[in-house]
This record gives structure tokens, C-alpha cells and sequence, in this order.
């Protein structure tokens, strides 16, 4: 039985990022989404509110729980019986989330699967989510129905 981690921001949870859960989980016993609790100047959301959110997008997947996390991932991994970290990667990814991944296996041997993003979603990144929300625009291309609401409603 191999747990898998899908570690991220999340802020808010897109498409891609769900995407990428969706095919960890189908290559993996059990999968915990982990929500990175470190506090950005920048942020959306809360960390306890991206869990709500994730919790709700990936309640059709049995095999899938979310929880927080704070400190770094390869304790939280340690933590939770956890010997594989799942990534997507977009184009412009591959070098940070290869020295990321490279670190985690020299701090304590977790290993990372980089699971390539589907093309129609290589483009979206929550950054740039968050930058169209507050400036007015759609955002229901990028997001599950509710997730794209409690964005709306979190700009309005
Ligand atoms: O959505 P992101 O920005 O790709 O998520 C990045 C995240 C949260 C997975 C990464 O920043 C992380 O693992 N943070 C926890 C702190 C940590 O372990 N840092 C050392 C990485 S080598």
C-alpha cells in the first residue's frame, strides 16, 4: 500500500491541480492533497479554507484526503507513513521542482513522481487566477463551479 503526497498552495485549487490529483490517484493506493499552511502576503484564502475547498472538488474520489500541513513537507511525510511526493509540472516548472525534489530526497529520502500537466491546462496557475479575479474577469474556465464561486465571492 503506497501513500502519495500532492503537496501545494492551492490558492485556490484550479483544474490543473486537479487534473494531476485525479492521476496520482489512479496510479496510487491513497493520496493526501496537503496544504501548505506558510502565510503569503499575497494570499486569497486561508490555508483552512483551501482544505474546505479541496475537500469538496476531490469528494468523488474515494482514495483522496486533504489535510494541512506547516514546517516542511519531508516532516509532515515522515509524519504520515508517506514514501512519495506527486508534482505536476507546467513547461517553466521543471527546474525549481527539480532542486525541490532533489532536496526532499537528500533531507530524508522521500522521492517525487513529476506528473506532466495536461496541455489544456499548462497555462493556468493560481497566480494568475487570483490577478483576474481581482481585476474583474472570468475565472470559471480555471475552476470547479464552487471553487470559482467562493472566488467571486472573496474579490466582490
Ligand atoms: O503550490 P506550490 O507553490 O507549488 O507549493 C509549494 C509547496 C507548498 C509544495 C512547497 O513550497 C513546500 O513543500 N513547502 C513546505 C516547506 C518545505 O518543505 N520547503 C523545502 C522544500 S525543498
Amino acid at each position: 500500500m503506497t501513500r502519495v503526497v500532492c503537496p501545494g498552495s492551492f490558492d485556490p485549487v484550479t483544474h490543473g491541480h486537479l487534473d494531476v490529483i485525479g492521476r496520482t490517484a489512479e496510479m496510487f493506493d491513497e493520496v493526501v492533497v496537503a496544504v501548505g499552511a506558510n502565510a503569503s502576503k499575497n494570499a486569497l484564502f486561508t490555508p483552512a479554507e483551501r482544505v474546505v475547498m479541496l475537500q469538496e472538488a476531490c469528494a468523488g474520489w474515494p482514495g483522496v484526503s486533504v489535510s494541512l500541513f506547516d514546517g516542511l513537507l519531508v516532516d509532515f511525510c515522515r509524519d504520515q507513513g508517506i514514501s512519495v511526493i506527486s508534482k505536476g509540472v507546467r513547461p517553466g516548472d521543471v527546474d525549481y521542482e527539480l532542486s525541490m525534489a532533489q532536496m526532499n530526497r537528500r533531507l530524508n529520502g522521500v522521492d517525487t513522481v513529476f506528473v506532466p500537466t495536461d496541455p489544456q491546462w499548462s497555462y493556468v496557475s493560481s497566480s494568475l487566477v487570483r490577478e483576474i479575479a481581482r481585476l474583474g474577469g472570468d475565472v470559471s474556465p480555471f475552476l470547479t463551479a464552487g471553487v470559482a464561486e467562493w472566488t467571486r465571492e472573496r474579490v466582490r
